[in-house]
């Protein structure tokens, strides 16, 4: 283990997509760049929030992360175990410390399936007994709020939140260390919303669960995130603690994306910054920083070179060519994010 504190560490992952086949084959095919070059690390016990619009490959980042799917280059290592180079055994172990939590966990429940069944699925298949399954779900059910008798009833009988609730039993059944939530509340009403949201900070402080909590809109992680990073067109432009992007977001992005959503934050400098536009296509990456065409800042060097991630004084890492004028970031004390 080479740092303690770091349960999760991406090191330049890029995900790129093959070219669609169909009717389309024949045209050139060009694959789409889901992730372009992502690091960052988690550290035990917090919450990381990953924002961006829909498409800028969030959920591509999280299914790395898990190695549902495989990246094209690039490197995760969970608690100092390299993801790609772990044997059957470590990555069987690794794959029961890691859980998902999906926006729509009914689509994956089993519709036959009673409720005490679907949450007990992932211990049948870690080869639990039945009876150790059925203690389990007993203690599972109050933990999310929901009662011993839930356990017999089928999915279609819950409510979107409740659902959310199955899910969230269900991904804790096996007792993971970090939990990847993508959107977890994105199809729900906002309060209960915030009831599922309090659930989860309730179950990470009693269970010292890590969260890379995946979400659209900066108004949802406010309150669960530690810190945030945010994601455009699959590469992560600021990341830095949740006070500092809140209240003196740097990336023009990032003033955007709060300036769009109004929030009561104390001593926030207001941003006029607006965003127009639609984010690019994932399949075609604008030349130099991928956001100047939507920038209102955008200077020449914008549409020539890719910025270099540069720390700032706080510890937030910005990819902007702007903010490293700003600091006065001389070239050389930069690194770049992709090698
Ligand atoms: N299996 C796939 N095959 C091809 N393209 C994909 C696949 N999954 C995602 N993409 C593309 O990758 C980009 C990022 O998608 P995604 O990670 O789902 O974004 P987000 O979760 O932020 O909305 C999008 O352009 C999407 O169309
Ligand atoms: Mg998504």
């Amino acid at each position: 283990m080479s740092e303690p504190s770091t349960l999760v560490r991406a090191k330049n992952l890029v995900k790129e997509f093959s070219p669609r086949g169909g009717i389309f084959a024949r045209r050139k095919g060009r694959g789409v760049r889901a992730v372009d070059g992502v690091s960052f690390e988690i550290q035990r016990g917090e919450t990381l929030a990953l924002v961006g619009e829909s498409g800028c490959g969030k959920s591509t980042m999280g299914r790395l992360l898990m190695r549902l799917i495989e990246p094209t280059s690039g490197e995760v290592d969970f608690d100092g175990i390299e993801l790609l180079k772990a044997n059957d055994a470590d990555f069987r172990t690794i794959r029961r410390r890691i859980q998902l939590i999906f926006q729509d966990p009914a689509s994956a429940f089993n519709p036959r399936m009673t409720v005490g069944a679907i949450i007990a699925e992932p211990m049948r298949l870690a080869g639990f007994s039945r009876e150790r399954c059925r203690e389990r779900v007993k203690e599972l059910l109050p933990l999310v709020g929901l009662a011993d008798f839930h356990a017999d009833r089928y999915p279609h009988e819950f409510s979107g939140g409740q659902r959310q609730r199955i899910g969230i039993a269900r991904s804790l059944a096996v007792h993971p260390e970090f939990i990847i939530c993508d959107e977890p509340v994105s199809a729900l009403d906002v309060s209960i919303q915030a009831q599922v949201i309090n659930l989860l900070t309730d179950l990470q402080k009693q269970f010292d669960l890590t969260y890379l909590f995946i979400s659209h809109d900066l108004r949802v992680v406010r309150h669960i995130a530690d810190r945030v990073a945010v994601m455009y067109l699959g590469r992560i432009v600021e990341i830095g603690d949740k006070r500092a992007i809140y209240s003196r977001p740097l990336h023009p992005y990032t003033q955007a994306l709060i300036a769009a959503v109004p929030l009561p934050e104390p001593g926030r400098a207001t941003s006029h910054t607006r965003l127009t536009g639609e984010i690019p296509s994932a399949q075609n990456i604008p030349s130099g920083c991928r956001f100047h065409p939507r920038c209102p800042y955008a200077m020449p060097i914008c549409h020539e070179r890719d910025p270099a991630t540069v720390v700032t004084g706080d510890g937030r890492q910005v990819a902007c060519h702007l903010v490293s004028q700003s600091l006065d970031i001389q070239p050389q004390a930069l690194e770049p994010q992709r090698m």
